[in-house]
């Protein structure tokens, strides 16, 4: 029995031995909702970025400021020497920056960008981000296609606008989107605004129940919103409403997070997503860290992903498939 203990510590011994021999470099990616596909894929994408390039990703979700901070701590202690970051709130940024600095660890900021105490972008923390004005302006456009499609008068159609303004990307998004729209030539006043407390389905489920209640004459709604879900909630709530899916046309951002909507089997007011890149921003950003870790090239302190294709239950199948999603 002894021996057969002795050998199993020296086994152990040994593969700790040329573990910490062989250790491959170790990187972070932090996400602050795993439960949205559209992080779920960039983590795919940061791992087999990893794989190729001998790297390790670490992946822990960070809901919280406090899971943030333990995170970075858990990072360092593993050994990893630095980490990408969707921050779970953007004031965050200062702490992240001063606790990955007490670890040496660098960082680069992914999707949301940090701000500082007063407020400001923190530009010196390199970071990749969608179009976001851009992808906005373009869900406005799609949205007053489809609108003109079903022949639809401006005089009986209002907008719903469901916004989470603290957010940069998504104020840039929501106010792209309503610019857009207006410049087509949709009435100002009937674009009714109203903030979501959480940025996922319940949360833009109640912002939207409680605006079109005041409005119970528009016969058509055009749904705008940050991403998916956003959508998504103020779709539920027209049906909650009543309104059948012919008078209801959301246009979501993400793709990823409509695969389950787009896959039902009758059309619903969601008509479709702006599908941008995921799949870039996982794999960008490890590429981007790891040659910042490995050979001291620091990243570009601001890198933009452009390009958005409209997923619809027409197209998704083929259109994720291109993109190897
Ligand atoms: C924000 C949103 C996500 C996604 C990313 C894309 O983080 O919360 O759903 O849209 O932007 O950059």
């Amino acid at each position: 029995m002894k021996s057969v203990g002795k050998t199993f510590l020296l086994a152990g011994l040994v593969a700790s031995t040329l573990g910490s021999a062989w250790a491959a470099e170790k990187l972070g990616y932090l996400v602050k909702q795993p439960e949205e596909p559209w992080f779920q894929t960039e983590w795919a994408f940061a791992d087999k970025t990893g794989k190729a390039l001998g790297v390790e990703i670490i992946k822990i979700a960070v809901p919280d400021g406090e899971k943030t901070l333990n995170a970075i701590d858990t990072l360092a202690a593993s050994g990893a020497k630095g980490f990408v970051i969707c921050t779970p709130d953007p004031k965050l940024g200062p702490a992240i920056v001063a606790k990955a600095k007490s670890h040496g660890l660098k960082v680069i900021a992914v999707d949301d960008q940090f701000v500082n105490a007063k407020g400001q972008p923190m530009t010196e923390v390199p970071l990749v981000m969608m179009a976001a004005t851009k992808i906005g302006e373009r869900q406005g456009n799609e949205l007053w296609a489809e609108m003109k499609k079903r022949g639809w008068k401006p005089a009986e159609t209002a907008a719903l606008a469901i916004t989470a303004n603290e957010l940069d990307t998504a104020r840039r998004r929501t106010d792209g989107s309503m610019a857009a729209l207006k410049k087509a030539g949709f009435p100002a006043a009937q674009i009714y605004t109203v903030p979501t407390k959480s940025n996922d389905i319940p949360g833009a489920l109640d912002a939207a129940n409680s605006m079109l209640v005041q409005h119970p004459n528009v016969k058509h709604w055009l749904v705008i919103g940050m991403n998916d879900n956003t959508v998504l909630g103020g779709v539920r709530a027209t049906e909650g409403q009543g309104f059948k899916a012919e008078n209801v046309i959301g246009i979501g951002i993400n793709g990823v997070d409509a695969v389950n909507e787009l896959s039902k089997s009758k059309p619903t007011g969601f008509y479709g997503s702006l599908l941008p890149s995921p799949d870039v921003h996982g794999s960008k950003t490890v590429q981007m860290l790891h040659a910042w870790v490995a050979k001291g090239v620091a990243p570009a302190k601001f890198t933009e992903v452009t390009d958005a294709v409209l997923i619809t239950r027409a197209n998704f199948k083929v259109e994720l498939k291109k993109k190897g999603l």
